[in-house]
């Protein structure tokens, strides 16, 4: 196992992308607490590019609440081992003074009416900053001198509309990849913010995949999907508290119509859930 180059400076990370001189460059921007999901990504970066390169940054400008940045797991040497075993070359771990040089952005991008919807709505800002990041991000990877990949996760689905925009609208020259949600044996969707969970909440956190997956399985029969029942749920998990369960059109995210009626489930769908599980904050989400 080689242990991947670490960079801190954005003329560091620079130097070392241009001395690997790589035929293909795969990027996976992450803010740190890495677990088995980063790790599904690095994969996928490393089984199509000559140069796997991924970010570490816990970016404060796409946190709306101060408490949950200030503990949001921060873990580089732990992180660095996974990034190895996972085949990772190059680390690029900044200080917010390297990422936000000039100061924090006056120029700002905007994720629009997509970004005031779901998560935009109950994290205002949120999808700004995580723009704002992932522009600069991919900027510094250089995708303009080749084949340049990028990786994100299925789970944070409407960051992953976003980005697909942003990168249409902005010209970038990056080809996006999604990679599907890992989650535990039991069903829950790994995420960094899992690690703040006690074992009490983790169990309860397994509603969010159980409601997920009486609808999916009423659309994948083409049943109505009824979804006061998955909403339901959540009132008899008493550490759970629901803040949306929605199926989407996985294109507009305009609610359904037919989600909660008599109808039977024809087309395509994506079902989105938010809850927040003690302090914790969690999505899930699945097409169908
Ligand atoms: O998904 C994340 O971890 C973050 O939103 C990202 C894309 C690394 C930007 O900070």
């Amino acid at each position: 196992m080689k242990t991947p180059k670490i960079v801190k400076t954005r003329a560091e990370l620079k130097a070392a992308i241009a001395a690997a001189n790589p035929g293909s460059l795969g990027f996976v921007p992450t803010m740190g607490a890495l677990h088995r999901g980063h790790a599904s990504l690095f994969k996928a970066a490393r089984a199509e590019n000559e140069l796997v390169v991924i970010s570490v940054f816990v970016n404060e400008l796409q946190f709306n609440d101060a408490s949950d940045y200030a503990t949001y797991p921060r873990q580089l040497d732990a992180d660095v081992q996974l990034a190895a075993a996972a085949g990772v070359d190059l680390v690029f771990a900044p200080d917010a003074s390297e990422i936000y040089h000039a100061g924090l952005p006056l120029v700002k991008l905007s994720s629009g009416a997509l970004g005031e919807m779901y998560e935009g709505a109950s994290r205002p800002g949120h999808f700004d900053g995580m723009l704002a990041v992932v522009a600069k991000l991919l900027h510094l990877t250089d995708p303009r001198r080749g084949e340049y990949r990028a990786y994100f996760g299925q789970k944070d689905a409407q960051q992953l509309m976003l980005i697909r925009r942003m990168v249409a609208d902005l010209d970038y020259p990056v080809e996006l990849r999604a990679v599907p949600i890992v989650r535990s044996p039991k069903g829950l969707a790994l995420s960094s913010r899992n690690a703040l969970l006690s074992e009490e909440e983790k169990e309860a956190a397994l509603v969010l995949h159980r409601s997920i997956q009486l609808v999916a399985d009423r659309a994948a029969h083409n049943e109505p999907l009824y979804i006061e029942d998955a909403i339901g749920m959540y009132q008899m998990a008493p550490l759970v508290e629901l803040d949306y369960f929605a199926v989407v059109d996985p294109d507009t995210l305009q609610e359904l119509a037919f989600n909660c009626q008599d109808t039977p489930f024809t087309g395509e769908g994506l079902i989105l859930v938010a809850a927040k599980v003690g302090n914790v904050r969690l999505i899930d989400n699945q097409p169908i």
